[in-house]
């Protein structure tokens, strides 16, 4: 770096020249002709003082970068041969010797999710966990400035020049029904249904308690053919949810707005914590019933969006939280638990 002043770029050759000579570098942040030149600054007239005072802060900001530089090189990391077979003796404060880890209760649980809607005729799709605006907002027909895109607190990245598409971690895993849509829409005209899942990672800008994690699972379900109605879509949820749990359920549908699909519905499960008799409960917040997914028959524009002629084939589309899910299999009264990384509570599973 050039500095235009002439005692400062003096100081800069001398200081410059002087760190690599010292063993502790950091003592060039205390010489005396930096803190000469800071004193400097009081005795200039007020036009000067303020380019003064950045040239010299970027000179600091030179020696420091410099004095932090050498502190990593010194810093030589061990040798680890991952491959070397394990010392049975060798200390480990978290695993015993031996012992093995296990797969994930979230992954178990989702590799159980997708057998069953598999046995069902629906085929699985990963998700993406960076997206864009037409997949998360438009394609799934919330226009721009549709003040339900406020609902799914989005992490995004900022457009600084306002042309370009920010990066999007998805809010949900709907934004998968335009791509698998037009993946799957030829078998429409050969007569066979569109029958697909999308069971991922979601990310959403929340308040964090009991129920709310900023990171979570959802899996999305999309149905198209000719004649498919909301019946159906109830018959099959139903259907899974029976499965998983392995056990007859009370379930409540209401109507429920979603821009995707219309008419939408909210599914909920009684709490099998309190069955809405404890005002505090922690899972229900005392309201009795867990809202489990979001659900609803695709809107036509969004067939319309994905090639498909919402004249011809309806479809539904639902999306359910996983850890929800999971939370009222097993009983977990807090979703922070799964990303936790706590043994105790992981080696339950
Ligand atoms: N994407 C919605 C949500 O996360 C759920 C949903 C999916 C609703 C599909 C209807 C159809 O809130």
């Amino acid at each position: 770096m050039s500095y235009q002043n002439e005692d400062i770029a003096r100081a800069a050759d001398v200081l410059l020249a002087r760190v690599d000579t010292l063993d502790d570098k950091a003592a060039i942040l205390r010489a005396p002709e930096l803190g000469a030149l800071y004193a400097q600054i009081r005795t200039l007239p007020n036009e000067v003082k303020s380019s003064f005072g950045a040239e010299l802060n970027a000179l600091k900001t030179e020696l420091q970068a410099r004095v932090e530089a050498a502190a990593d090189a010194a810093v030589e990391l061990p040798l680890i041969d991952v491959t070397a077979p394990m010392d049975a003796n060798a200390p480990r404060p978290s695993l015993l010797p031996n012992e093995q880890g296990s797969t994930h209760p979230l992954t178990q649980e989702m590799e159980r999710i997708v057998e069953i809607f598999g046995r069902m005729g629906f085929v699985a799709e990963e998700s993406r966990e960076l997206d864009d605006q037409f997949h998360m907002f438009e394609s799934v027909n919330f226009p721009k400035g549709h003040p339900a895109r406020d609902d799914y607190d989005t992490f995004m990245t900022v457009e600084t020049d306002g042309a370009s598409d920010p990066f999007i971690a998805p809010a949900h895993t709907s934004t998968m029904q335009n791509r698998t849509l037009v993946k799957y829409r030829d078998q429409l005209e050969r007569g066979e249904a569109i029958a697909a899942i999308v069971p991922d990672r979601c990310f959403r800008n929340e308040d964090l308690d009991a129920r709310h994690e900023h990171t979570f699972y959802q899996v999305e379900g999309i149905y198209v053919a000719k004649g498919v109605h909301a019946g159906m879509l109830i018959a099959t949820l139903q259907e899974f949810l029976q499965s998983y749990y392995g056990q007859e359920l009370d379930v409540r549908v209401n109507p429920f707005y979603f821009p995707f699909t219309e008419p939408s519905f909210e599914f909920a499960l009684s709490c099998p914590f309190c069955k809405g008799t404890d005002a505090a409960c922690k899972i229900c917040s005392g309201e009795g019933w867990i809202e489990l997914l979001g659900c609803g028959m695709i809107h036509p524009n969004v067939l319309r969006m994905a090639g498909v002629d919402p004249a011809i084939y309806t479809g539904f589309a639902f999306g359910c939280g996983i850890d929800r899910l999971v939370m009222m299999k097993y009983g977990v009264e807090d979703v922070r638990h799964f990303e936790s990384a706590k043994l105790d509570f992981l080696e339950q599973f």
